[in-house]
């Protein structure tokens, strides 16, 4: 699903990215431009980012 319209950012690249070592929303924007527009995807990318850790962490404390 596409998070960011503006720059065509999809919920996996943001994943992707994530894995790449991303924890904030600033470094989606150095990487893709996601929120660089108009800026309403910010929230929801953060949102993402903060879930796709905490579920990396928890995985690793397993
Ligand atoms: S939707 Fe991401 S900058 Fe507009």
């Amino acid at each position: 699903m596409y998070v960011c319209l503006c720059k065509a950012v999809t919920d996996s690249e943001i994943r992707e990215a994530v894995e790449d070592g991303a924890v904030h929303v600033e470094h989606l924007a150095a990487r893709s431009g996601l929120g660089t527009g108009c800026g309403r995807c910010q929230e929801l990318a953060q949102q993402l980012i903060d879930e796709h850790l905490a579920a990396d962490l928890s995985f690793a404390a397993a």
